[in-house]
């Protein structure tokens, strides 16, 4: 422990999705906790007496000794500076070091610069330059927007009619408005993927423990993009070795290119990579804890969460993250019409007892209630359904168990998260 760290007795969380619940809820565990604007679910009293306090006001206003800024919008936005120059210790970068997320061109420029092994690339605001390079690809293509959308503005297709129609939608600004103004199309690759989030000090780096995300709406990693519709952990195809030289080759050197140019990272790094059959490749990084990431790595997180991040906010790194050894899956609960107009407004039932259910924790992410009536739907993704267990088979029965539990009209959720990882558990 760190003389910032030992100082931190309250933590102001920013966010109201199930990446800051889950937040809120491990900080939870040694401070109290104040979110901000936060959720019905982000309210009451932890097991070890600490307070979470959900209170819609702006951070500046609001007293803390650490503040954790869990999207990217408001980092990207400046929030961490305009908190810094208040005197605050904050954990998320300043809008120069969030730019890695705020645009995909800066990213891959930086990531050529560091010499990161990632896909090949080019950004275009021509819609004829995009679709010439796109010719010279061979499938599947990938087309990115430059600007922020919520992970959904990336399409990967082996239809090369489709890609060319995506780069005129993107680009015209139709599809994503200003953000997809310039495109970054790339290379596709193919393999497992894994998240890592890399707590950063500035100068220092620790792991935190891999996961797996899933992106596409539908099973079988059919239908459209989303911001990820389940996640477990641990990875049984990632070990401690192979997490060593991720960081060592695909995080460390961006972290290096960083504090060459200046810019003093304090916060997550999020590598989003694939294990191709040539090596890991970053497909992209965030500035900013995953969702549902955080929903299966914090769950699984030992000790004491808010003297981790303080010693980063203050750049005094020392404290090595550990995970226990059992298994957490997360299964998101999402509105009917998600990713393109999800239906809110709808109460949900059977919180509660799924809530009580063993190892259970139910995460809220786009939930409202207006003075103590029901807890209604108020987003996309809905809820994180979150199970722990000693095998991720035990984990994902136990997830599932309480989402049969949990309802409202029109609700989807995808039925094979963590599927064939448990499988294959099964015939080791
Ligand atoms: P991103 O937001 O850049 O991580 O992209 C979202 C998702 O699209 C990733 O998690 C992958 O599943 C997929 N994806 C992105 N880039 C590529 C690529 N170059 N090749 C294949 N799939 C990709
Ligand atoms: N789960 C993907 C993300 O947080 O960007």
């Amino acid at each position: 422990m760190t003389a910032a760290s030992g100082a931190v007795r309250t933590v102001c969380v920013v966010g109201s999705g199930g990446r800051e619940h889950a937040l809120a809820e491990v900080l939870g565990r040694t401070v109290d906790v104040i979110i901000t604007p936060g959720n019905p679910g982000m309210n009451g009293v932890t097991p070890s007496g600490h307070t979470l306090t959900s209170l819609d006001r702006p951070a500046e206003e609001i007293d803390a000794d650490l503040f954790v800024i869990g999207p990217e919008v408001p980092l990207v936005n400046g929030l961490a500076d305009r908190l810094r120059a208040q005197g605050k210790l904050v954990f998320g970068p300043g809008a120069d070091g969030a730019r890695i997320e705020g645009s995909k061109a800066f990213m891959k420029e930086l990531l050529a610069e560091a010499g990161i092994p990632t896909a090949r690339f080019g950004t275009f605001d021509e819609p004829e330059a995009a679709k010439a390079f796109l010719r010279t690809l061979p499938p599947p293509y990938v087309v990115k927007t430059d600007g922020l959308a919520a992970g959904k503005g990336v399409l990967v297709t082996d239809s090369l009619a489709e890609a060319e129609a995506d780069i005129d939608a993107k680009l015209s600004g139709d599809s994503f408005g200003p953000a997809g103004e310039r495109v970054v199309v790339e290379e596709g690759l193919t393999g497992p993927e894994c998240s890592l989030l890399v707590i950063c000090d500035g100068t220092r780096l620790v792991p935190l423990a891999p996961a797996q995300d899933f992106k596409r709406r539908d099973d079988n990693d059919e239908g459209p993009n989303t911001g990820g519709m389940g996640a477990y952990s641990p990875l049984p195809f990632v070990d401690d070795d192979l997490v060593a030289r991720l960081v060592e080759e695909s995080v460390a050197p961006l972290l290096g290119v960083l504090r060459a140019r200046g810019i003093d990272y304090r916060g997550v790094l999020y590598a989003g990579l694939m294990l191709t059959p040539s090596g890991p490749k970053v497909l992209e990084f965030n500035v900013r804890f995953g969702d549902p990431e955080t929903q299966v790595v914090l769950p699984r997180f030992e000790g004491d969460l808010a003297a981790l991040l303080a010693e980063a906010a203050a750049g005094e790194l020392v404290s090595t993250p550990r995970f226990v050894d059992d298994a957490a899956v997360c299964v998101v609960m999402a509105a009917r019409g998600y990713p393109e107009a999800p239906e809110v407004g709808d109460p949900v039932e059977g919180l509660d007892e799924a809530g009580a259910m063993e190892s259970v924790t139910v995460f809220h992410a786009g939930t409202r209630q207006v003075d103590g009536g029901p807890v209604v739907t108020s987003g996309g993704r809905v809820l994180g359904v979150t199970a722990l267990g000693s095998s991720i088979a035990e984990a994902r029965s136990r997830a599932y168990r309480a989402v049969e539990a949990i309802g409202w009209p029109g609700h989807l959720h995808r039925r094979d998260i963590a599927a064939r990882v448990a499988e294959s558990e099964s015939v080791r």
